[in-house]
């Protein structure tokens, strides 16, 4: 495996996801790591990540002391490659913030930029570079701003690369971090999801007790609780909570995959009732969203008073998710106990099993594959667990459930029958309480105005509007209108996140 080190660029996770695409395992770690626990992991290599920091400040990260002893090949990434500079007794200095597309001429093509032609575009993103490389290092590459965009130690495996070779805009990025991870250390290209599926069931099958697992339709949590099943059958509960706030006809389909396809000891709740009847009145977006995460709580924790005991509460929790609260375990833990979680009361004491915490979504998405999930769920956009609630501007009524829901749904047939769905981040239609006049027939109708929203996203973070063609657009509005007696008039949002976010509310 290959442990990065991060520093707090935002693309440490991405370099891991590049390298786990040509099935090495690498895993992302604090930048403090102690040596003894970085020994431990057993790495075949050490990549410093990029940061915000200046090696030159006072209370600039360096790693532990010593890494660069362990014999093991390091390769320093933007300010990874300034703390090699540093201390190894070079010089970074304060320079012109660099940022975008550089031409990189490659100088010496022997190991790290070996194959990868005479000069490539690389991304850069930096405001302090090396000045003067240290004694022991030279330069293998160079940028006309960066005269050591990369250097390589003459006696010693370690490197430094100004430029960020996991993202898309470096030209030859994957072939650079292969050169480093497999030819430079050597490291075994043995991290297929095909094992980490029999790893984790053998893992999973010896936990004592029974597991309750909560589905909610998304691939997360569809995936671990059949990745549990493989392992434990029947001692698996799966349960499946109807707030009624719901996708059109996702508990059904939900209920159908879990019970029919794959025979999982399965229970769908149905609370629509208590649910709507907590929303009643509400309409502040941060108060209907406290209304549904508690009611969920108390329908849960009945659910699993009354079918208990269970000993474990299985999780869909993300590689992402886990990193952002501390350090990951490694391939070896899929099991992490502690109490309390996610508002769940003590007294159920459950302990937490999450099988997927080592793995980044598009590597779920290919479990979902092996375990034979439908392509409907691999493929379905994400869907915010308050539901509909967040869709709804204003109070949550059954009258404006029932134009969101069918509305969205025609949003999302037009998009797949016009084969785009794939290339959105979500699609949906929203309602609130503002009407306009309409004329149907000869009649005039003050209906309500529906809010169709498409975004591309890659992470959620930001979010832009798509550009639906013309023709794509004045199908969902036709749709609409013909199909929803109520609604009058179709408008498209076309505001980005940010300043506006994905949901309305
Ligand atoms: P926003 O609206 O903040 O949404 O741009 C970003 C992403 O998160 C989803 N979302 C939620 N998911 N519970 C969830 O599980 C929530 O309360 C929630 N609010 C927003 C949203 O659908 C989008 O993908």
């Amino acid at each position: 495996r290959i442990v990065v080190l991060d520093f707090g660029s935002q693309y440490s996770h991405l370099i891991c996801r590049r390298i786990r695409e040509f099935s090495v395992y690498a895993e992302l770690v604090p930048y403090d790591i102690t040596l003894g626990e970085l020994e431990g992991r057993n790495p075949k290599g050490i990549i410093l990540s990029g940061g915000p920091s200046s090696v030159y400040s006072a209370d600039a990260p360096v790693p532990a002391a010593g890494i660069f002893d362990l014999g093991l090949p390091v390769l320093g990434i933007c300010y990874g490659h300034q703390v090699i500079v540093d201390r190894f007794g070079g010089r970074v200095k304060r320079a012109n913030r660099e940022y975008g597309s550089s031409l990189l001429t490659v100088d010496d093509d022997g190991s790290l930029l070996g194959g990868i032609g005479r000069s490539v575009r690389v991304w850069m993103s930096h405001g302090d570079e090396a000045e003067q490389i240290p004694p022991g290092f030279q330069i293998i590459g160079h940028t006309s701003n960066a005269r050591a965009a990369a250097i390589a130690g003459t006696d010693r495996p370690v490197y430094g690369i100004q430029f960020h070779p996991e993202v898309v805009h470096t030209q030859k990025g994957t072939e650079i971090l292969k050169n480093f991870v497999l030819k430079i250390c050597g490291a075994r290209q043995d991290w297929t999801m095909e094992a980490f599926v029999d790893r984790a069931v053998g893992e999973i099958s010896g936990i004592q007790g029974r597991v309750l697992c909560g589905v909610s339709g998304g691939i997360d949590s569809t995936v671990a609780a059949l990745l549990i099943h493989r392992a434990i059958g029947d001692r698996l509960h799966g349960v499946f909570i109807d707030n009624g706030l719901l996708r059109q006809d996702e508990g059904d389909e939900i209920e159908a995959i879990f019970r029919d396809n794959f025979h999982v000891n399965f229970t769908a709740v149905s609370a629509a009732e208590r649910f709507l009847e907590g929303l009643r009145g509400v309409a502040d977006p941060e108060a209907k969203r406290k209304a549904v995460g508690e009611e969920f709580v108390r329908v849960f924790s009945e659910f699993a008073e009354r079918n208990g005991p269970f000993s474990w509460l299985a999780q869909g929790t993300l590689y992402p998710d886990v990193i952002e609260s501390g350090v990951s375990k490694g391939p070896a833990a899929v099991i992490k106990s502690h109490h309390n979680v996610g508002g769940l009361p003590d007294w159920l004491d459950l302990k937490v099993l999450e099988p997927l915490r080592d793995l980044y979504k598009d590597e779920v998405r290919e479990i979902a594959r092996i375990l034979g999930v439908p392509d409907r769920i691999v493929r379905r956009h994400p869907f915010p667990g308050p539901g509909l609630a967040v869709r709804i501007i204003g109070e949550v009524t059954p009258a404006k459930l029932r134009v969101a829901r069918t509305a969205s749904r025609i949003v999302e047939d037009v998009l797949l029958e016009a084969g785009v769905y794939d290339d959105v981040w979500q699609a949906y239609a929203a309602v609130g309480d503002d009407r306009a006049v309409g004329v149907v027939g000869d009649e005039r109708r003050y209906g309500s105005i529906v809010m169709v929203r498409v975004v591309n996203s890659v992470d959620a973070m930001t979010a832009d509007w798509t550009r639906l063609s013309h023709e794509t657009l004045e199908r969902i509005s036709n749709r609409i209108t013909n199909e929803i007696e109520d609604v009058t008039w179709v408008t498209y949002t076309i505001s980005s996140k940010p300043p506006a976010t994905i949901e309305p509310q």
